[in-house]
C-alpha cells in the first residue's frame, strides 16, 4: 500500500476532504496566475494606442483583482480541508496507536519504555500532520503551475517558449543527478551520521553523572566527539561535491533573462514589430520564475514524502507485535493452586530458551518460593503466569484452568504482582495505593498501609496520604516503593499474589518491614515469591533452585541443606555475607 493510501485509511469521515484541498490548491494556483495575464492584455492596450480603451482598460484591472483575491480564498479553503483532514489522521493515528498499545502483551512495556512509547506516537503524530495539513496542498500548486506556466509560454511565442525550456531542462537534468545515484547514497549517509551523532549526544549527557563518578571525562567523550568529526567530514564532503553543479544549477535556473534577451533582439529585428515581443519578453521574465521555484519546491517535496512514509512505518512498526490471543471460550478460574506443566519459553528475537521444560505446583494457599543465579530466568517464570508472554511451549494452569484460556480481566482479578522494579505513578500515595482497588474506602486503605508496615513513611510526609511522589522532592527509596506497592496487593486482596523481590534494597530496617508484611499477605493465599535474601525463603513450603532456566533443585529448606547441591553453596555465601555485616558493624562499635 502506497503512503497516500494509507493515510486515507486513518480519515474516517473525511476521505474526500483532502482531494478537495488538492483540487481547490490547483485552482488556487492557477487563478494566481492569471492576473499576469491580465497585466499583459492591459500593457497591450498601452501599446495599441488609439484602439484602447479606458472601459476595458478598467475591466482588466478588476479581473485581475477579482483573480488575486479569489486565489487567496480559494487557497484559504484549501487549507482549512487538509487541516480538518490531518486533524482527523493525527486523531485516528494517535487513537489507534493507542488502542493496540492497550492491548500489547505486558511484556512488550519491557521493550518499550513509556518515554520511548511516547516519542513515536508524538513524533510521528506531529510529522504526519504538517506534510498533510501544509506540504501536500502545495504539492498539487507545485505541479500545476509548471504545467501551466509552460502552456503560456507556447501560447504567447513559441519561440520564446522553445527558448525557456532550455534552462528548465538544464537545471533539471542538474537536479536529477544531485537526486539520484550518488545522492541518494549521500543522502542516506548524511542521515545516519545525524543519527549517530544525536544517540551519542544524548548517551553522553545521560551518562555525565556515571562519567564524573569515574572521572572518565576524556574516555567518555570521545565517542560522541569522534561522531562529531564524522558528521563534520561528511557535511563538508557533500557540500564539496555539489559546489559546482549547485552553483550551475543555481545561475541557470535564475538565468531566464540571458538566454531570453538575445531572442527577444533577434525577434525584434525579424519582425519589427518590437512593441509586442518587448510586451511578450516582460510577460515571460514575470512568469519564468514559477519554474524554478516548482523544482526548488519539489526538492523538499521528495524529502517530505520520504519523512511521511517513514514517520507512518515506525508507527505501524511500534504496535506491530502480536496481541496475546483471547480465548472465545472463556473458562471462569475457581480453584487458586498454580501448575506449571513442562513449560519453556524464550523471548522474541533471543535464541537462547529464558525457561526451559519447567514443571512444578504450588497447592492453594502454599508458598513456593524461587531462588538462584540472576539472570536465572526467576521473573521470566514469574511472570508467565499473569501473561505477561504466553509460553512457547507446555502451560502454565490456575486452578486447573490454562491461562491461555481465561479472561484477562478474570486473571487479573485473581492475581496481586509486586514488581521487581515497582513504580509509582506521579499522583498522591493514596491514589498509587488505590490503584489496588479503586472502589476502597478511606478505612480499607488505612488497613491496607498498616498491614503493609507503610505507617511510618505516611506519617513522616508532610500531607500524608495526600501527598503526591515525585513532585518537590518528595521521593522514597526503592524499599519504601516496594512496601506502597505491598499496601496496594494488601487492597487488592487477590488469592494469589506473585512477589518479586527487589535485589538492591537490602538495608535491614526494610528488609525486616517487608518481611513482616510478606508474612501477612501470605497468610491464606497461594504465593509465588522470588526471594534474593535467603532469609526470606526459610518458612516456604517450598523452594525451587533456578538455573539456567531450568529447575535445578527442589525442596523445604532443610530438605535442600541435605542435598549440599546449589543451595547449600547459596546459603553458605549468604550466612558469610551476613557475618561480614555484622563483623564490620562491630567493628565500628
Ligand atoms: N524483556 C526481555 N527481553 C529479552 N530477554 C530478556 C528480557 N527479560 C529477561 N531476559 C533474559 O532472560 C533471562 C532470564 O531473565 P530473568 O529476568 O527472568 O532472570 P532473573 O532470574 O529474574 O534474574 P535476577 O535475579 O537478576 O532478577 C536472562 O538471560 C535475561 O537476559
Ligand atoms: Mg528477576
Amino acid at each position: 500500500m502506497n503512503t497516500l493510501s494509507k493515510f486515507q485509511t486513518y480519515m474516517t469521515g473525511r476521505k474526500a476532504f483532502l482531494p478537495l484541498s488538492l483540487v481547490l490548491s490547483a485552482i488556487s494556483a492557477i487563478a494566481g496566475m492569471t492576473p499576469y495575464i491580465l497585466i499583459w492584455f492591459i500593457i497591450r492596450e498601452f501599446i495599441q494606442v488609439g484602439t484602447s480603451s479606458q472601459t476595458s482598460i478598467n475591466t482588466y484591472a478588476w479581473w485581475a483583482a477579482g483573480f488575486a483575491i479569489a486565489s487567496v480564498l480559494i487557497y484559504f479553503f484549501a487549507l482549512s480541508l487538509s487541516h480538518l483532514a490531518a486533524f482527523r489522521v493525527e486523531t485516528n493515528m494517535r487513537r489507534h496507536a493507542m488502542k493496540k498499545i492497550v492491548h500489547m502483551p505486558l511484556g512488550f512495556f519491557d521493550n518499550n519504555t513509556s518515554g520511548r512509547i511516547r516519542k513515536i506516537i508524538d513524533d510521528n503524530a506531529s510529522i504526519t500532520h504538517s506534510f498533510l495539513a501544509h506540504q501536500l496542498p502545495d504539492l498539487a500548486a507545485t505541479v500545476v503551475m509548471p504545467i501551466t506556466a509552460a502552456i503560456l509560454i507556447f501560447v504567447f511565442d513559441w519561440r520564446l517558449g522553445l527558448v525557456c525550456l532550455v534552462p528548465v531542462v538544464l537545471s533539471m537534468s542538474i537536479m536529477s543527478t544531485m537526486m539520484g545515484g550518488k545522492g541518494k547514497k549521500f543522502m542516506k549517509m548524511y542521515m545516519d551520521s545525524l543519527e549517530e551523532m544525536n544517540t551519542e549526544a544524548v548517551e553522553y549527557v545521560r551518562g555525565i553523572p556515571v562519567v564524573k563518578v569515574f572521572q572518565q571525562t576524556v574516555f567518555s567523550f570521545k565517542k560522541f566527539h569522534n561522531s562529531i568529526i564524522k558528521y563534520k567530514e561528511m557535511v563538508s564532503g557533500y557540500t564539496k561535491m555539489w559546489r559546482l553543479p549547485m552553483s550551475a544549477y543555481t545561475v541557470i535556473i535564475n538565468g531566464f533573462a540571458f538566454f531570453l534577451v538575445p531572442v527577444a533582439i533577434l525577434l525584434i529585428g525579424n519582425t519589427g514589430n518590437y512593441a509586442m515581443v518587448i510586451l511578450n519578453l516582460f510577460l515571460y521574465i514575470l512568469i519564468t520564475p514559477v519554474f524554478s521555484l516548482s523544482i526548488m519546491k519539489s526538492m523538499y517535496m521528495n524529502q517530505a514524502f520520504g519523512q511521511a512514509k517513514e514517520a507512518i512505518d515506525r508507527l505501524e512498526n511500534l504496535t506491530s507485535t502480536e496481541q496475546l490471543p483471547e480465548s472465545v471460550n472463556f473458562q471462569r478460574i475457581k480453584g487458586h493452586d498454580i501448575s506449571f506443566k513442562n513449560v519453556s519459553f524464550s523471548y522474541p528475537g533471543a535464541n537462547k530458551k529464558a525457561v526451559n521444560n519447567v514443571s512444578f505446583e504450588i497447592q492453594q494457599g502454599k508458598t513456593v518460593a524461587l531462588v538462584g543465579t540472576s539472570g536465572g530466568g526467576k521473573t521470566t517464570i514469574a511472570r508467565l503466569i499473569p501473561r505477561f508472554w504466553d509460553v512457547c511451549e507446555g502451560g502454565v494452569f490456575i486452578g486447573g484452568v490454562n491461562v491461555k484460556d481465561t479472561e484477562h480481566k478474570d486473571l487479573m482479578e485473581h492475581i496481586s504482582f509486586v514488581f521487581q522494579n515497582t513504580r509509582l505513578f506521579k499522583t498522591t500515595l493514596l491514589e498509587n495505593i488505590k490503584y489496588g482497588n479503586h472502589e476502597a474506602t478511606l478505612e480499607e486503605v488505612t488497613r491496607a498501609v498498616d498491614l503493609a508496615q507503610c505507617r511510618e513513611i505516611i506519617d513522616r510526609l508532610p500531607n500524608g496520604l495526600n501527598t503526591k511522589i515525585g513532585t518537590e522532592g518528595t521521593y522514597l527509596s526503592g524499599g519504601e516503593q516496594q512496601r506502597i506497592a505491598l499496601a496496594r496487593a494488601f487492597l487488592k486482596n487477590a488469592p494469589i499474589v506473585v512477589l518479586d523481590e527487589a535485589t538492591a534494597f537490602t538495608d535491614p530496617e526494610n528488609e525486616h518491614l517487608i518481611q513482616q508484611a510478606l508474612k501477612k499477605l501470605a497468610e491464606g493465599k497461594t504465593v509465588l515469591m522470588i526471594a534474593h535474601r535467603l532469609t526470606s525463603v526459610a518458612d516456604a513450603d517450598k523452594i525451587l533452585v533456578v538455573n539456567e532456566g531450568k529447575i535445578a533443585e527442589q525442596g523445604n529448606h532443610n530438605e535442600l541443606l541435605k542435598k549440599k547441591g546449589i543451595y547449600t553453596k547459596m546459603w553458605n555465601e549468604y550466612q558469610k555475607s551476613v557475618q561480614w555485616t555484622i563483623g564490620k558493624e562491630v567493628c565500628h562499635v
